[in-house]
């Protein structure tokens, strides 16, 4: 069996290549990470229509080519709260949606939660699919959060690759765990973590949040995400949302030691490909030193 490829971009953007089928959440791109971006992806999934997780410079340049089959959005993409710059703030934009504007709208579909949030209404019913099944991978889509409104749900989308018995959620900007996520536990190998786990801005602890969550789903492998530093490495630029992190060591420590035993935690750096050893889905972790001058700077001469 080939190997499988993670890679986050940073932000909430993160890829699947599984070769015979890959795609993406989120892609958020920038500067030569943008320009350099390939159409390799068979779908794209987006959990809702705020800038740094829709982008319609990134989608342009990556739902074309011969792959790129399908972009699924959640339905705030297509039908925004209307005036948007009114209703979202600095959340969304006039210019960007909605997403066919700049994705031709026969290769967009909306998919609407199916395990929803009781905090928004359970009596909600969609005019469309909330499952589907592409091929090789079945998605079937949570509610996530951030909802403009409970008419205007966004998705977290478990995507499971059944023959290689390989499995991901993505939450998307889920702030808060609710019971009905307790529909997909046991069915998930890597969650995508975004929120939770945090100290909001004014300093509350959302480690408990994060705790539910693993009880809920009881995945195998949590890999943190939608958090930044200002290394110049990281592939968004300096001073752009998502929040910076003082330490990310630290960051990572703290995770960890919340979640206990309960999962493996990954801490994959942004901008980094990451390879599995399939079947087995263990990240054969790649790392080397180097010397940054060869000759010793007290040498004289
Ligand atoms: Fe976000």
């Amino acid at each position: 069996m080939t190997n499988t490829f993670l890679r986050w971009w940073g932000c909430g953007a993160f890829d699947v290549i599984l070769g015979d089928v890959n795609f993406a959440f989120d892609p958020y791109l920038f500067g030569e990470n943008l320009k350099n971006a390939e159409p390799i992806y068979d779908y794209i999934f987006i959990t809702h229509e705020h800038f740094d997780h829709c982008h319609p410079q990134t989608l342009k340049k990556l739902c074309s080519g011969e792959r790129f089959k399908k972009l699924f959005v959640n339905p705030g993409c297509i039908t925004p709260a209307q005036p948007i710059d009114k209703n979202y703030g600095d959340a969304a934009f006039e210019r960007d949606l909605p997403i066919t504007k700049h994705v031709p709208a026969e290769k967009v579909q909306i998919l609407y939660p199916k395990h929803l949030n009781e905090s928004q209404g359970l009596d909600r019913n969609f005019s469309g699919p909330s499952e589907i099944t592409l091929g090789p991978i079945h998605v079937e889509t949570i509610e996530s959060g951030e909802n403009q409104h409970p008419e205007l749900p966004t998705c977290g989308y478990l995507v499971t690759h059944k023959e290689k018995n390989i499995s991901f959620l993505h939450t998307g900007d889920l702030h808060a765990p609710y019971p009905a996520l307790e529909n997909i536990k046991g069915r998930i190998d890597f969650l995508i973590h975004m929120k939770l786990g945090l100290i909001d801005g004014g300093g509350a602890n959302l480690s408990p949040g994060l705790v539910k969550l693993i009880d809920l789903v009881k995945p195998r492998f949590l890999i943190p995400t939608h958090y930044r530093t200002d290394r110049i490495s990281d592939p968004i630029p300096e001073g752009h949302w998502p929040p910076n992190v003082t330490d990310v060591m630290a960051f990572i420590e703290w995770i960890r030691q919340t979640v206990g035993n309960k999962v493996e935690v990954l801490p994959f750096t942004a901008g980094v490909e990451y390879e599995l050893e399939m079947p087995a889905k263990r990240v054969l972790w790649k790392w080397n030193w180097f010397n940054t001058w060869t000759v010793p700077p007290w040498r004289e001469g």
